[in-house]
C-alpha cells in the first residue's frame, strides 16, 4: 500500500509548491521592450495580444479566498518588424480606486471572499465589486475588461489607462450585465457578412433572463434580444452557430442566504444539483427570436465551449469541456492547498442535438484532462477541424494545466507541448497568418509561469507543428495565472 501511494506520488508531473507561486500577486505596472527572447519573432506577426487576469491574490494584506476575486490587470504584448513591447496595467475600477485610497479591503469578493472582522463586518453587505478581471477584448475601436456580472470598463489600447465604466452607447440598462466570453461571427448574416460580436448577459433569479446583443464591426447594435428560462443560472459562455445561440443551463440551485448573513460570497452559494438534467436552450438569431427550443441532457456542469456549427437544418454539433459536477473550494482550507486528485477533471465532450427528435447525444473526445479551447477564429459558428488547449502533463489525471495541446478532430491526432514540471499553462490564443493555406496555418501565443525563474515567458508555436516553439520572450516578473485574452491585429 505504502509503494502504492509512492509510487502516485512519484507520478506527478508538478509540485503543489511550486504551482502555487503563480497564484502570488504582481504589485508593478510595467513597460518595457522584451529583450531577452530565444528563437525568432515572426517579422509578420503584427499586432497586440491583450490578456487579463488576477493581478492582486490579496487586497491591502487581506488574502483572497478565491483568485477570481483579484482585481483585474491587463497584459499587452504588442508585436511590430520582430520585436515585442510589454505592458501592464490594473483596471482603475471605482472600487479598486476606493481600496488604494482606504489602504483597506472595503467590498467582499463573488467568490468568497470576505471582508477582516468576520460574518458581521459583512453582514447585510451585498454590494457586488466589479474587478474586471476575466476578459479583454477590441471591438468597434475600443478596448472593453469583462467581467461577467456588470458592465464593462473602457481602457485606452495603447497605454491601458482606464476610461471609464461603458454601458455601450446606453445599450445596457441598469441592472443588465455583459458576459465575459462574448462571440466573433466571422460572417454575420445579420451584418451583410461582415463580422459582428455577438454576446449576453444573465439576470438570475428563480426566472432567469438571458439577455443577448449582436453588434457590428463599429460596436453599433444590430439587435438586442432575451429568453426567459426557469430555475437560477450560471452560464459561463455560450456558442453560436449562423442561426442559433446556444446556452447550458448547468443543473444547479442557490440560496442566497448564507451571502446576505455574511458567511459565504455569493459564489459560494451556489450548489451542483446532479440529480436534474442540463438544459441545452437554443434561442434563433433571426427575429422574432420566439422559436426557442430546449433540449435535456445528463447532468453535468460546462464553463467553456469550444465551438459549435450546424449539419444540416436538424443537427447541431456543440464541443464543451465538461465537469461531471461543479468542485468547490473546501471551506476550511485555502484553494493554495487544493487537492487536484479530488477535483472532477474537466474534459472534451462532443454533444449531437438532434432538432427533429430533440434528443441529445454525447461522445468523449478526449481522455485528458483540459480547459481554455482556442480555435481559428475563421471558423467560429463552422465546422472546424483544430482546437489548441490548455491541457495536462498526464494523459488522464487530474492536475495544473501545463502544456499546450493540438486536437485534429477529424483524424484524432493529438501533439502536446509540456512545460512541465516547472512550467504552467492556462488559455493560448491562435493567431491566422496572412493568406493561411490551412486551418492550423498561424501562430499560438501561450503565456506561461516559470516556476524556476518566478517569472513569465510568451512562448509562440507554429500552429501547424507545436513539437518545439519558434521562440520564447523572457519577462523580467512573472504574472499570476490569468483568465482569457484576444488578439488585435494591425
Ligand atoms: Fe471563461
Amino acid at each position: 500500500m505504502q509503494q502504492l501511494e509512492k509510487a502516485a506520488i512519484d507520478d506527478k508531473s508538478y509540485s503543489l509548491e511550486d504551482w502555487r507561486k503563480g497564484y502570488e500577486s504582481q504589485y508593478q505596472e510595467l513597460e518595457y521592450l522584451i529583450e531577452d527572447v530565444e528563437g525568432e519573432i515572426p517579422l509578420d506577426l503584427s499586432g497586440t495580444l491583450y490578456r487579463n487576469g488576477p493581478g492582486l491574490l490579496e487586497v491591502h494584506g487581506t488574502p483572497l479566498r478565491h483568485p477570481f476575486d483579484g482585481d483585474g490587470m491587463i497584459c499587452a504584448f504588442t508585436f511590430e518588424n520582430g520585436s515585442c513591447f510589454f505592458r501592464n496595467r490594473f483596471v482603475k475600477t471605482k472600487e479598486y480606486l476606493e481600496e488604494q485610497k482606504a489602504g483597506k479591503m472595503l467590498y467582499r469578493g463573488v467568490f468568497g471572499s470576505q471582508k477582516p472582522g468576520g460574518w458581521l463586518a459583512n453582514l447585510f453587505d451585498i454590494r457586488v465589486k466589479n474587478i474586471a478581471n476575466t476578459n479583454v477584448i477590441h471591438w468597434g475601436n475600443k478596448l472593453l475588461a469583462l467581467w461577467e456580472a456588470a458592465f464593462p470598463y473602457t481602457l485606452n489600447p495603447e497605454n491601458l489607462d482606464t476610461i471609464g465604466l461603458d454601458n455601450l452607447d446606453g445599450i445596457l440598462q441598469q441592472g443588465e450585465v455583459f458576459s465575459a466570453h462574448p462571440r466573433i461571427d466571422p460572417h454575420s448574416q445579420f451584418n451583410d457578412d461582415k463580422p459582428s460580436l455577438i454576446n449576453f448577459g444573465i439576470k438570475p433569479g428563480p426566472s432567469s433572463t438571458i439577455n443577448i446583443y449582436e453588434f457590428d464591426e463599429l460596436g453599433k447594435i444590430i439587435q438586442k434580444y432575451s429568453h426567459e428560462t426557469r430555475g437560477f443560472c450560471f452560464i459561463h459562455d455560450f456558442v453560436i452557430t449562423p442561426n442559433y445561440c446556444i446556452f447550458f443551463q448547468n443543473p444547479t440551485t442557490y440560496n442566497p442566504l448564507p451571502f446576505v448573513f455574511g458567511l459565504r460570497g455569493a459564489g459560494e452559494c451556489l450548489d451542483f444539483d446532479g440529480t436534474k438534467p442540463t438544459k441545452i436552450i437554443l434561442i434563433p438569431r433571426n427575429a422574432p427570436h420566439d422559436k426557442v427550443v430546449t433540449l435535456e441532457t445528463e447532468a453535468g456542469f460546462i464553463f467553456h465551449h469550444s465551438n459549435a456549427f450546424e449539419i444540416n437544418n436538424n443537427e447541431i454539433v456543440v464541443d464543451s469541456i465538461c465537469y461531471a459536477e461543479l468542485s468547490q473550494i473546501d471551506p476550511n482550507n485555502s484553494y493554495k492547498e487544493v487537492d487536484f486528485d479530488k477535483l472532477a477533471p474537466g474534459q472534451l465532450w462532443r454533444f449531437k442535438l438532434n432538432l427533429s427528435t430533440k434528443t441529445v447525444t454525447k461522445e468523449l473526445i478526449n481522455n485528458r484532462c483540459v480547459e481554455f479551447p482556442y480555435i481559428n477564429s475563421e471558423n467560429v459558428g463552422g465546422d472546424y477541424r483544430y482546437i489548441f488547449i490548455g491541457a495536462t502533463d498526464h494523459p488522464t489525471k487530474n492536475a495544473p494545466l501545463q502544456g499546450l495541446l493540438k486536437i485534429d478532430l477529424v483524424t484524432k491526432e493529438e501533439q502536446l507541448y509540456s512545460f512541465a514540471p516547472k512550467g504552467f499553462t492556462g488559455e493560448s490564443v491562435f493567431i491566422s497568418k496572412n493568406n493561411p493555406q490551412s486551418e492550423d496555418d498561424g501562430w499560438i501565443l501561450s503565456l506561461i509561469y516559470d516556476s524556476s525563474q518566478n517569472r513569465s515567458n510568451l512562448v509562440i508555436f507554429d500552429g501547424k507543428d507545436i513539437s518545439t516553439p519558434i521562440a520564447t520572450l523572457y519577462l523580467k516578473q512573472h504574472i499570476p495565472y490569468g483568465l482569457h485574452g484576444s488578439w488585435k491585429g494591425n
